[in-house]
């Protein structure tokens, strides 16, 4: 039988620091009704100075690799999705393999935005489908906050800080269909001015501010999902009626919403996490996931849509027999 990619542990990291809306209205020109009305957000986490995406990052892994009941020495690699990583270089990934006391093995970062842990599993089950690694963590750490245009309300109130992590393992399936059955992904690098960071250590005093055009990433995001949903459907032969989880990327509830509709799932088998976490980039899909794995919502055995969509524009969805 091939090899397949177990999804054998989920883990994740919150700061402890809580944001409400009413505390964002105290100096931005908004108001927690805005808010909730139009993204269903509540509230955030925002990140200390010590909690950076390495700091939360190696924190989500250890979670990921105690719920897994492996180790450090299982893991031959890393993977880290991050727009926002403590340094240039090394890598956020190289740094957390450091922190797990790992002496061998490997780690890169990658980017793309709110969809890079999508991509992450991605490449991990390549990885492991080709039998190049067996234990793989694939993490998303983000902390927006320091990104964020404090003038412009159309996007600082959106996003949140976290991290979220899940620990790979090759395996057969015990015969069954278990492990990650497919993933797609895409991009379209025409649309890379509709969300943007406007700066990075490689440009002259920028480091970077976050920019959106809101409504026309919306309406993006409303109909690459729903083609993204249909297509990880096809492949694998299935139809709505067989997914029982929809584990969406967190941005605004209005399109969460959406893509449960679609694909007709009630609305307690959709995870929702952005009314407490907000959007916290690649990480809100593994941290979604962890919430509903160790809460006992999501069970072994069932079948979980992941899909994810940002800046880029990049998009793309894994399919995962639990
Ligand atoms: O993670 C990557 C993917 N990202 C997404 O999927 C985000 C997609 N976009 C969205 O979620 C929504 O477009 C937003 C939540 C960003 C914005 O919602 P919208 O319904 O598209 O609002 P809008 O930008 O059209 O603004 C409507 C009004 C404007 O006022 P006027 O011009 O109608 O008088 C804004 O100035 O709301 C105003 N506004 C605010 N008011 C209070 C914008 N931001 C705020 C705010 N508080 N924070």
């Amino acid at each position: 039988m091939s090899l397949r990619s177990i999804l054998s542990g989920v883990g994740g990291y919150l700061p402890e620091r809580v944001v409400t809306n009413d505390e964002l209205a105290r100096t931005v020109d908004t108001s927690d009704a805005w808010i909730q009305e139009r993204t269903g957000i509540r509230q955030r986490h925002f990140a200390a100075p010590h909690e950076t995406a390495c700091f939360m990052g190696a924190a989500a892994a250890r979670a990921a690799l105690a719920h897994a009941g492996a180790t450090a020495d299982d893991v031959d690699a890393i993977i880290v999705a991050t727009s926002t990583p403590d340094q240039a270089f090394p890598s956020t990934a190289v740094r957390v393999q450091a922190q797990l006391g790992m002496t061998r093995g490997f780690g890169f970062d990658l980017a793309a935005a709110c969809t890079g842990f999508v991509y992450g599993l991605s490449v991990a089950d390549a990885m492991i489908r080709a039998g190049q690694v067996s234990g793989v963590l694939v993490i998303g750490s983000e902390v927006y906050s320091r990104i964020l245009n404090w003038q412009d309300r159309g996007t600082c109130v959106l996003f949140g800080d976290g991290a979220g992590a899940v620990f790979l393992r090759a395996g057969q399936g015990n015969g069954t269909d278990q492990g990650i059955l497919s993933t797609h992904l895409h991009a379209q690098g025409s649309l890379g001015d509709i969300l943007y960071v406007d700066g990075a250590v490689g440009q002259p005093d920028r480091p970077g501010h976050l920019v959106m055009h809101g409504k026309e990433v919306f309406r993006h995001a409303v109909t690459r999902l729903a083609g993204a949903v249909e297509e990880a459907l096809a492949a694998n032969n299935l139809t709505h009626r067989d997914i029982d989880w929809l584990v969406p990327h967190q941005a605004n509830r209005r399109i969460i919403d959406a893509m449960g509709k679609r694909l007709g799932l009630a609305a307690d088998r959709v995870v929702v996490t952005v009314d407490r976490h907000a959007n916290t980039s690649a990480a809100s899909v593994p941290l979604a996931l962890a919430e509903a794995c160790q809460d006992g919502r999501i069970k072994r055995g069932q079948l979980v849509l992941l899909e994810a969509l940002g800046g880029g524009l990049t998009w793309g969805s894994a399919l995962v027999r639990m």
